[in-house]
Formats: structure tokens, C-alpha cells, sequence
């Protein structure tokens, strides 16, 4: 009799799991069952669908995992919701025995589908000549994709001509990265060392380098840069570095068109500030960044408004959580360095390297900083990216 009543038991007690999961499954409309990790679906193309269709993703999503923790659950956005640096097994197994230091190849990615199992990794860093493929972002305009710019895009990479890394980076068995962002978090911290140690140097606008070296380095392996960000002071460029395009708004590429072909009789309007007029680069080492970073940034990790895929109020992700992302793609180790705003001493310098207060950007009407830091946190929490100034984590008011 009791052989039988205990798988009974278990049996009864298997189905009152699925009663709850089947619950969960009609109260969220959609549900994916991760059935003992089993891999997930590469589920990205279907649920990443363009503007104008129907789009039930990521708000009505709730994703369950059923496993080795019955019921451990995903927040809003797809993350794990208990997340700490812990290695899952299989990662402890192929990565807990590297010696210290050294690069764990596919790192980023294990542990990114580790606490966000709809990740998938294949993005290329920057548009080629066969873009209008990319499927996420030819049917949304800019910022989420290039849609009504593919001619403009098809005229400047015909005259870039380059559309990757150095060949050194691109035959690195193991990719660190490094994004260094622009907080007055990075001065007197002496970093600079540390950061020059990294295989790809990221930086973002017109932050300087020069003159601030013991603090954020030397090296540059690319600059990400919109029009209005662009550094002004053509001597101001570092020989050997990226010139790597992000757009925001349509004109952005006209202006990049314009810099490309050094024509700058023409001038563009549209711009919320003053922009360069020439940028001391050839053609070769420039680069669009692929909008896909800024698309995935806003509407799935940080699950910023979708606002029918056009750019809205709070939906536009820094260019240091665009950054951010890309690296996730494309790197085996990413660290960040100058990200974190501690709103609470508003009198605190936003930027290493002027006196702009941390005030001034209380009032954004594109980005939605703690919605941003949320998903910053939960990549440092993870120890999906190491912070290096440790701006990310620090509870606000310290
Ligand atoms: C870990 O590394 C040590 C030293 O290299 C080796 O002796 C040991 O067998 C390794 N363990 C596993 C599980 O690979
Ligand atoms: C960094 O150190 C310099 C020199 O000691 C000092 O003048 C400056 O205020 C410090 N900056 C910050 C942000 O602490
Ligand atoms: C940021 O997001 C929060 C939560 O969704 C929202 O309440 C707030 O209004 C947003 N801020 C901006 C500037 O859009």
C-alpha cells in the first residue's frame, strides 16, 4: 500500500504544480515553459516583431522556468528575479576552473542566458552591405532600426568599405571588453592602467582622454558617437580608434553622409546643439553601430515604452546602456567603468571631465535613468558585467 501512495503522492503534488503553472499560463496570455533546462527557444525573430503588428512583448509576458527550482520565476523584462554571481552548474563546470585572470571564452553570453534565457547572441557590432537582411530593425525607424534610410546607409558603407573590427581583435581566441562611461565617478580613482589592459576600449561621445589618463586610460579602440556628442575640435581625435556612428533621428545620417564626404558646405538643421563640422577620419575607420543595441536596450531589457516603435518620452536608453548591450553581443568578458548616478548628491560633477552638475540631467524627457540603472543592476548583481568604479550598485544617498 505505501509504494503506492507515495508517487501517488508525488503525482498529486506534480499536478497541483501544474494546476498553478497552468493558472500563471491563462492569467499572462503567454507563457514558456523551460522544462528541466531545456534550452530555450530562439525565440528573438518571432517575439521581437516589428512596429505596426501586434505586440504582445515583453509587458503580457510571463516566463515561467520549471526545473531544478519549481516555480523560480522571471520579473517583467525576462530576468531572473533572484539573482546573485553564483555560476549555474554547467557554467561552474566549464568556467569555475580558469585560472584567475584569464578570459572565459563565450563567457557574457552563458551567463546573460543564464538570468535572461530569451538572449541570443548573434548581432553583428555594425551594419554591412547586407543590412536590409537584419530582419529586427528594417521595419523600424530610427533610433530602433534604419527604416527610410537605406539608400543614405547603402551610399556611406559603399564608401567606408569596412565594416568590422582590426584584424588582431577579430582573431582574439577571447575578447575583453571594457564600456567607460563619462561619470564623475571615474576621477581620482586611478583606473587608467586597469582599463588599458582590456582588448577593446569603448568609449562613448566626446569624453576625453587626453589629460585624464591616470583616471580612464589611454587606449581607444572605438568612440560611439552621435551627431550632437561628436567631438567639435578636430585636434581632439586619437589616432587609431573607431569612429563609430549611432543614430538617433533620420538627419543623423545626413550628417553622417555629409562628414564621410567632407562636405560641409551644406549645413543640417535639426540638431539640439551645435555639431562638428568635420571629423578627421577616412572613410575606413568608420562605422554604424547597428541599431538593433538601441532596440533591444529600450524595449527588452530595460522595457522602455514601446510607443508603436517610434521614438516618445522616456524611451530612448543612454548611449552607455546602447554600448552596454552591444557588448553583450560581441565580447567574451565586458566591464564597465563611469556609469552610476547618485542622484542624491546632486552637486557632485556628472562628468569626469567638466563641472556640469549631476543636477542638470534631472530633467530628461528622452531617457529614463533609474529605469536604466534597474537594468544596469541586475547585469552587476549577476556578475554579468564587473563594474569597475562600482557606480551601479551603490544604494542611492551613500
Ligand atoms: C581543475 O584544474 C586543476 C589544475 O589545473 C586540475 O587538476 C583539475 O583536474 C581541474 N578540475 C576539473 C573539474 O577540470
Ligand atoms: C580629484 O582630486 C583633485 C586633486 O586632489 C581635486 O581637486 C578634485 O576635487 C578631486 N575630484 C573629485 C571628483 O573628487
Ligand atoms: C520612468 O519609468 C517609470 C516606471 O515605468 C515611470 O513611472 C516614469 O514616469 C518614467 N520616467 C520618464 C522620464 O519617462
Amino acid at each position: 500500500m505505501m509504494s503506492i501512495m507515495k508517487p501517488t503522492r508525488n503525482l498529486l503534488f506534480a499536478l497541483c504544480s501544474m494546476l498553478v503553472l497552468g493558472f500563471l499560463y491563462y492569467s499572462s496570455g503567454k507563457l514558456h515553459l523551460h522544462v528541466w533546462g531545456q534550452k530555450p527557444h530562439k525565440d528573438k525573430e518571432a517575439t521581437l516583431s516589428p512596429a505596426g503588428n501586434a505586440y504582445a512583448e515583453p509587458e503580457a509576458e510571463t516566463v515561467v522556468s520549471v526545473g531544478r527550482v519549481v516555480g523560480s520565476v522571471f520579473d517583467k523584462q525576462g530576468f531572473l528575479m533572484k539573482l546573485d554571481g553564483k555560476l549555474p552548474p554547467e557554467l561552474e563546470y566549464k568556467y569555475g576552473n580558469l585560472s584567475e585572470g584569464a578570459c572565459k571564452p563565450g563567457y557574457v553570453a552563458a551567463k546573460m542566458t543564464s538570468i535572461y534565457p530569451k538572449f541570443v547572441k548573434p548581432a553583428s557590432m555594425f551594419l554591412d552591405l547586407n543590412f536590409k537582411r537584419l530582419k529586427n530593425v528594417n521595419n523600424y525607424l530610427p533610433p530602433f532600426g534604419f527604416k527610410t534610410q537605406e539608400n543614405i546607409i547603402e551610399v556611406i558603407l559603399s564608401a567606408t568599405k569596412d565594416y568590422g573590427l582590426s584584424p588582431e581583435l577579430n582573431s582574439l581566441p577571447c575578447r575583453r571588453c571594457v564600456i567607460v562611461g563619462n561619470g564623475g565617478i571615474l576621477s581620482n580613482k586611478s583606473l587608467g592602467s586597469r582599463i588599458d589592459e582590456y582588448d577593446i576600449i569603448v568609449r562613448l561621445n566626446e569624453a576625453p582622454v587626453s589629460g585624464f589618463d591616470k583616471d580612464v586610460g589611454s587606449k581607444t579602440t572605438m568612440r560611439i558617437t552621435y551627431p550632437e556628442g561628436a567631438i567639435q575640435n578636430p585636434s581632439r581625435y586619437e589616432k587609431d580608434s573607431l569612429f563609430v556612428f549611432s543614430a538617433f533621428k533620420p538627419q543623423d545620417f545626413r550628417w553622417l553622409r555629409q562628414m564621410i564626404f567632407k562636405d560641409n558646405q551644406r549645413g543640417v538643421d535639426g540638431f539640439w546643439k551645435s555639431v562638428a563640422h568635420q571629423v578627421p577620419r577616412e572613410p575606413s575607420e568608420m562605422r554604424i553601430l547597428n541599431p538593433f543595441f538601441i532596440q533591444e536596450a529600450s524595449f527588452r531589457f530595460i522595457g522602455l515604452p514601446h510607443n508603436n516603435g517610434l521614438m516618445g518620452k522616456g524611451n530612448i536608453p543612454t548611449l552607455g546602456a546602447v554600448a552596454i548591450t552591444m557588448a553583450l553581443h560581441n565580447c567574451d568578458e565586458v566591464a564597465v567603468a563611469g556609469f552610476g548616478y547618485d542622484m542624491s548628491t546632486p552637486h557632485a560633477p556628472l562628468h569626469y571631465y567638466e563641472k556640469v552638475k549631476m543636477s542638470a540631467i534631472k530633467e530628461s524627457w528622452t531617457h529614463n535613468i533609474s529605469k536604466e540603472k534597474e537594468f544596469l543592476r541586475k547585469l552587476v548583481k549577476a556578475g554579468v558585467i564587473t563594474d569597475l568604479t562600482n557606480g551601479i550598485l551603490a544604494p542611492p544617498g551613500v
